[in-house]
């Protein structure tokens, strides 16, 4: 399946019918790409809105994530397979590295990465919450197993640009999914934001959208449980904007993550 920038964000979604109902929504209004993971606990009801959906299974690129309990080397081929399973897919078409803590480790967790790679269980590998020291390692490690970095999944919006990350993306030719891209709401009261939106008579979470979009090698990952909030973001995909508006945007000076915590990679 081809990978599609405009993907569907899933966290939070443990209750069974709000997931099913929101994923077959969005695969309605057009979506082709599900985020999920081991640790958002709606694997199942993703599969079966996959399964209930009108859309073919093979029009969807489906990512999910290893939880930081299976990065040892036997916990990633057996739990990749589970999730496959709860998927209701044969291949699943890009997994991540959750996070590069508790049980990571870059021989085992990497060496797991390939041979699910190998096995054909997945189609893609993909790493995520990844510092620039950890992910050169990482992708070094990859590459020497003969597996090229599909997707480094990241917080990234107006509000934390990423720019040394988008860079690397760029260099070593691998995506950068931007999660929480609409800072969960909170670009929604940004002025240069607005200015744009009002501009386009676009809502700001099109806007923050349309900016990520217009930068190379970015896919998006909004996640919505309200059909018009769906529908909403979806818009994004016909919002062009111009230099000035993102100029504008690129100007925003300031550092804000949305996910954070002494626990992090970064601290
Ligand atoms: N790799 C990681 O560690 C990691 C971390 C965080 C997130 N993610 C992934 O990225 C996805 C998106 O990130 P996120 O869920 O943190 O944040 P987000 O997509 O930036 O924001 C989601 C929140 O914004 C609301 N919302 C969405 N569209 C809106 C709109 N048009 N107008 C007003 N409110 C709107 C949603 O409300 P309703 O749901 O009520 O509609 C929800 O509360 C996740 O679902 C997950 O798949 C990955």
């Amino acid at each position: 399946m081809d990978f599609d920038r405009f993907g569907f964000g899933t966290y939070q979604m443990t209750d069974r019918d709000e997931c099913i109902t929101a994923v077959e929504t969005a695969l309605d209004i057009g979506y082709r790409h599900i985020d999920t993971a081991q640790g958002y606990d709606n694997e199942a009801y993703v599969g079966e809105a996959l399964a209930d959906s009108a859309v073919d299974r093979e029009d969807v690129f489906v990512a999910s994530k290893l939880a930081t309990a299976n990065l040892g080397y036997d916990d990633v081929v057996a739990t990749t397979r589970k999730s496959a399973e709860r998927l209701g897919v044969d291949t699943i078409d890009l997994m991540y590295v959750h996070w590069p803590l508790n049980t990571y480790d870059p021989e085992e967790t990497l060496s797991g990465l390939a041979a699910i790679a190998e096995e054909g269980v997945v189609d893609h590998v993909g790493l995520s919450n990844f510092t620039p020291e950890l992910l050169e390692e990482a992708i070094d490690g990859l590459n020497d197993r003969g597996v090229s970095l599909f997707a480094h999944q990241v917080e990234c919006h107006p509000l934390l640009q990423q720019e040394e990350l988008r860079s690397y993306a760029r260099e070593d030719d691998h995506w950068l999914v931007a999660y929480s891209p609409i800072a969960r709401g909170e670009v929604f009261d940004v002025p240069e934001i607005q200015d744009v939106a009002e501009k386009h008579d676009a809502t700001p979470a099109q806007v923050s959208l349309a900016w990520l979009l217009a930068k190379e090698n970015v896919a998006v990952i909004p996640k919505a449980a309200t059909p018009a909030h769906i529908r909403e973001n979806y818009g994004a995909v016909d919002l062009e904007l111009d230099e000035e508006d993102v100029r504008k945007i690129d100007g925003i000076d300031r550092e804000h993550r949305v996910v954070d915590g002494d626990w992090t990679p970064w601290e």
